[in-house]
């Protein structure tokens, strides 16, 4: 199999569903309160509380508040926001690592929160695997056995379980390591071993809890690469908690951004950074070049009467930094085109205006507040 580049954002493989399919996993209002009966709080006024309100109150912590989304097969999904913000409880509540309080989490349309102790050791042992900040690998096992667990518990023969450990252990890198034991392997190898011993099972969707917080920032860039390639080669569902902007930006399809236990902003990484909901994304995304992140979408104009319109033609998902060459040295303005339709035009003032900054003195400038 070709390996492809591996500094390219990740694009959805050719299995991902379009928004119109059915999504692998469906979350509608969820919520996890802890603390002194918190099954008292969802569905009372108490629900409408501040968190800090209601822990003041209570005693109790709204962990995660009314949150819904649905993520669709395929996609790199992101959950971001500051610490305590309730990102792995939010994750753990789908998997039932955490018990949710009130709401519904459907995996291809199934019921997870009704599943018995059976149904739901099931799912977790074939249809979901995990990786965390804490490698959790195990020190007396070599890393085969590591890798080969999971196949282990599901009752894999030895044989069938090894080749597949093999199999694996080779996709993230690491073959030759198999004697090795995980105190005898960097940080970086220790969390490719534990992201083969999620891969060992072909679960259908991955779950990522920061995994890559403990890693000095060569080696997270290296094994942020390593997921888009992952994730082109296997195409899994991955659900990956962060709370680095730029390895969000980097690996997802799209970002759901949590403040105190609830939902702020959900969209692609254009989405947010073009058009942050509040204050706080807005804080999140200040550092971020735009030029990086933003397409021509987000700052075509209509052509005016007159102007050329025999210029070079762009995509309007063209990100702006790499259609700057282009549209700098065209001399004319750009044509944004999308299935033979002129959508807009772009010239070196929007561009310069993006990469610049947006002018103070006009609010409507196309990297202006008002978008
Ligand atoms: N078992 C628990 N009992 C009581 N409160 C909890 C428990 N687990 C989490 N919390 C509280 O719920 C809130 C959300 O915690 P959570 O661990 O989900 O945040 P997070 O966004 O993952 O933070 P971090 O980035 O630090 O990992 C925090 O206020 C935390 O103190
Ligand atoms: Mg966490």
């Amino acid at each position: 199999m070709a390996v492809p580049s591996l500094t390219e954002k990740s694009t959805p493989p050719a299995a991902a569903a379009g928004a119109d399919d059915p999504p692998i996993l469906d979350v509608r209002g969820l919520w996890k309160v802890f603390g002194p009966r918190a099954d008292r709080v969802v569905g009372t006024p108490l629900a409408q509380l501040s968190r800090a309100e209601l822990k003041h109150r209570t005693g109790c912590v709204a962990a995660v508040r009314d949150v819904s989304f649905s993520v669709r097969r395929g996609e790199v999904f992101v959950v971001m926001g500051l610490s305590g913000s309730g990102k792995s409880t939010l994750v753990r509540c789908l998997t039932r690592l955490v018990e949710p309080t009130a709401g519904e989490v459907r995996l291809d349309g199934e019921d997870v929160l009704a599943c018995g102790e059976r149904r739901l050791r099931e799912l977790r042992r074939h249809r979901f695997g995990m990786v965390f900040q804490h490698f959790g690998l195990l020190p007396h096992r070599r890393v085969l056995d590591n890798v080969a667990y999971g196949l282990e518990i599901r009752g894999t023969k030895k044989d069938g379980r090894y080749e597949r450990a093999r199999e694996v252990l080779e996709l993230v890198g690491l073959a030759g390591f198999e004697g090795s034991y995980p105190d005898q392997l960097s940080g970086g190898m220790q969390q490719r071993v534990g992201l083969a011993r999620a891969l060992a099972v072909d679960p259908e969707v991955l779950f990522f809890d920061e995994p890559f917080s403990a890693l000095d920032p060569l080696i997270r860039r290296e094994m942020q690469n390593e997921v888009i390639r992952l994730h082109r080669e296997v195409g899994k569902t991955m659900i990956f908690i962060t709370h680095d902007l730029s390895e969000a930006l980097k690996l997802g399809d799209r970002i759901l951004i949590m403040r105190d236990g609830a939902l702020v902003q959900m969209g692609t990484p254009d989405q947010v950074v073009g058009a942050p909901a509040d204050d706080y994304v807005r804080d999140f995304v200040s550092d971020v070049p735009r030029s990086d992140v933003l397409t021509l979408s987000w700052v075509m104009r209509d052509a005016r009467p007159g102007e050329p319109l025999d210029g070079p033609e762009l995509a309007p998902d063209t990100v702006i930094r790499d259609a700057a060459r282009t549209v700098l040295s065209a001399g004319r303005p750009v044509k944004v085109v999308s299935g033979g339709a002129l959508l807009g035009v772009v010239t070196t003032a929007e561009i310069l205006e993006v990469i610049a900054g947006p002018d103070p003195g006009n609010p409507d400038s196309p990297g202006g507040e008002s978008r």
